[in-house]
């Protein structure tokens, strides 16, 4: 089992989308471990952007990453990360596949209304980034038997 750590950007939280979004993982079959409401720092959003420091939309995404507050979760299954970066489509909404949540939901790359770690390393860094170990919560599923064989 995996976790991964997914995050509605502002818009996705201004446009009343969370909970939509939300679903989505839910009704997959993936466990919320973890699940909250704040507004990013400049601080935390230049760490946690690190990767694209210096290039020309390092400032404009931190703008908007900052912009309004994030709903963000730590999400656990078979496959998590690689299977959820498939659920939300490519960073271009435009160039996401259909029935993808940006597709769906989103028209340019600088309003894409969530993130989610790339990589098992960076959902390991991501989830200690933004959750205290003590948020992560550890229970059993009676559901779990029909989601996996
Ligand atoms: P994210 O980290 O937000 O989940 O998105 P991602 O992995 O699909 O894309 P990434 O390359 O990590 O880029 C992070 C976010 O920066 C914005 N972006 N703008 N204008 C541009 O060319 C551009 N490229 C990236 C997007 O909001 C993207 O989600
Ligand atoms: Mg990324």
């Amino acid at each position: 089992m995996e976790r991964t750590y997914l995050m509605v950007k502002p818009d996705g939280v201004q446009r009343n989308l969370a909970g939509e979004i939300i679903s989505r993982f839910e009704k997959k079959g993936y466990k919320i471990v973890g699940l909250k409401m704040f507004r990013m720092s400049r601080e935390l959003a230049e760490k946690h952007y690190g990767e694209h420091a210096g290039k020309p939309f390092f400032e404009s995404l931190v703008d908007y990453i900052t912009s309004g507050p994030v709903v963000a979760m730590v999400i656990e299954g078979k496959d998590a990360v690689s299977a959820a970066r498939d659920m939300m489509g490519a960073t271009n909404p435009l160039k996401a596949a259909p029935g993808t949540i940006r597709n769906s939901y989103g028209i340019e790359i600088g309003r894409n209304v969530i993130h989610g770690s790339d990589s098992p390393a960076s959902a390991a860094r991501e989830i200690s980034l933004f959750f205290k170990e003590e948020e992560i919560i550890e229970y059993s599923r009676d559901v779990d038997r029909w989601i996996y064989e």
